[in-house]
């Protein structure tokens, strides 16, 4: 992981938010070839989902529309959604250190001869740095003599016994309190609470209360889905592991509204099944990806009734051998429909054309993180490779990689410049292409293989002689000659492929 996030600084995919400031905790900002990539997959899901949706499990094209919304919206939606009330993470405090922590997200050692204190670290701490903290702290004991067991599991009168990530000292954790994870804001120059307002913390809530606008003004029927992709904000109490948990993130959501009495259960496993094979088409690798089906007491306050929900997880490097969320499948029933009918007042409901029946569809949604996304390419693509000179490179598969394509001739003379440049003009036009005529050709390839660039053209004196290049795939290095005029519609195949 440090490789990855040390070859995002060092090649402008990724910087710290305000880093000549010292950061500021679980926001980035993304850089020249970030955004190409970030962009790169958001078009890619806004094609497939959008422009032109999959063939549905009967054959037939699905429609779905676009939205793009406000991020802030009346609070009213966050009330309806449960938001205000619901969106919460049981948080505790150590007195001592000011830290706060995610219940959740803490284990305890308890040790098993109940005889001295217990100890309290993150979920994802190492062995080696366990095994260290004990040998300080635990009087001669080590991991073995300890039982583990997740925070929520002991009793906070049980809290004095224990000692806090962060401390040496036993009974500094406070006792967990909810924690709303909306950030918000105040509109206009008060600051009183009829003036406050939330940024949102995911972007379908604004496709819920648009509904109605988008039946009555396009010509959508049911079943069709409503798409959106955008900023969230989450004020998440520990911000982890670079871009996988920030505070401000993008999503790209999909509500599915069904009759009700459809068969819910095959779009669903319609809906887990594409989303999955999206993320395959786009570079993922099929071991590094399954389904994680949420428990009971895991599901979300709007998926507690209908099918469940299912995340795409992926195999991150701080987390392998285990899994982490990428994108959540999610039965979220008439829930949220509902709850703005009878808090608006206004009817959400659809009505059947043929029977002229109103009803209230039923809703699935597809709920991808996109820079969580960002985060899984960027780790399945880096490759160690000890025999080139780079020693490493980026296998993104062509249809996201941030430039497609490099123009190089071999040497800054003999009229080779004249043809990259022209061949560059001719290449500009449709992806987006390097032009590099300086430094040795080793060093220039060293960088493109870092930064992922799956074709470099090299110009060399043959070109001059019959108007053919080389072009070099990164993978396998393997060289092809190939002519000129071809040179476009070769690369424009590989990306489609
Ligand atoms: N509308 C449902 C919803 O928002 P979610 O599982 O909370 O569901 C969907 O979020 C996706 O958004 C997650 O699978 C993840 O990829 C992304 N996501 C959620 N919180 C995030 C965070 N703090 N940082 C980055 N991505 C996040």
């Amino acid at each position: 992981m440090k490789d990855i996030v040390s070859l995002c600084k060092r090649r402008g995919f990724i910087f710290q938010a305000s880093e000549i400031y010292g950061g500021v905790n679980g926001f980035w900002d993304y850089g020249p070839l970030g955004v190409e990539l970030k962009n790169n997959i958001r078009d890619l899901w806004w094609k497939t989902m959008v422009i032109t949706p999959p063939i549905g499990p009967d054959g037939k094209p699905l429609q779905i529309v676009g939205l793009d919304t406000a991020i802030i919206q009346n609070p009213q939606l966050w009330k309806a959604s449960g938001h205000i009330d619901g969106f919460s993470d049981p948080m505790l405090d150590c007195r001592e250190t000011k830290l706060r922590y995610r219940e959740d997200k803490l284990i305890a050692l308890k040790p098993k001869d109940s005889q001295g204190h217990g100890f309290v670290f993150h979920e994802d701490a190492e062995q080696p740095d366990i095994e260290s903290r004990l040998k300080k702290l635990a009087k001669g004991k080590s991991f073995i003599d300890f039982e583990t067991v997740p925070l929520p599991n002991i009793d906070y009168s049980e809290y004095s016994n224990l000692v806090g990530p962060d401390t040496k000292t036993a009974g500094t954790l406070t006792e967990p309190k909810e924690f709303n994870l909306m950030l918000h804001t105040y509109l206009g120059a008060a600051s009183g609470l009829e003036n406050k307002a939330y940024l949102r913390p995911e972007t379908c809530g604004s496709i819920f209360t648009n509904f109605k606008n988008v039946v009555d003004t396009s010509r959508v029927r049911i079943p069709f889905g409503i798409a959106q992709i955008g900023k969230s904000f989450r004020n998440e109490v520990t911000p982890r592991n670079f871009i996988f948990r920030s505070r401000e993130f993008e999503q790209m959501e999909m509500q599915f509204f069904c009759d009700p009495k459809d068969d819910i259960k095959n779009w669903f496993d319609f809906w887990k099944e594409t989303r999955k094979k999206w993320w395959l088409n786009i570079g993922l690798s099929e071991n590094k990806l399954h389904f994680h089906a949420h428990s009971e007491e895991d599901l979300a306050h709007y998926a507690k009734n209908g099918v469940g929900a299912f995340d795409i997880e992926y195999q991150y490097p701080f987390i392998a051998p285990n899994f982490d969320e990428l994108e959540g499948i999610h039965d979220r029933s008439q829930f949220d429909l509902t709850q703005h009918e009878s808090l608006s007042g206004k009817k959400m409901q659809y009505q059947d054309l043929q029977t002229n029946e109103w009803f209230t569809p039923y809703v699935l949604e597809t709920a991808a993180g996109l820079t969580r996304g960002v985060l899984a390419i960027l780790c399945e693509a880096y490759t160690v490779d000890e025999t080139r000179p780079s020693g490493m490179y980026m296998n993104f598969h062509p249809s996201v990689a941030p430039k497609k394509a490099a123009i190089l001739p071999l040497v800054a003379k003999d009229g080779q410049p004249e043809v990259a440049q022209k061949l560059y003009m001719s290449m500009r036009e449709h992806m987006n292409v390097d032009l590099d005529i300086k430094q040795n050709i080793g060093k220039r390839y060293a960088r493109q293989d870092e930064i992922g660039t799956p074709f470099c053209v090299t110009i060399d004196p043959k070109t001059l002689e019959d108007q053919t290049v080389t072009i070099r795939e990164r993978n396998t290095m393997a060289q092809e000659r190939i002519h000129l005029d071809k040179v476009l519609e070769y690369i424009q195949q590989k990306i489609a492929s």
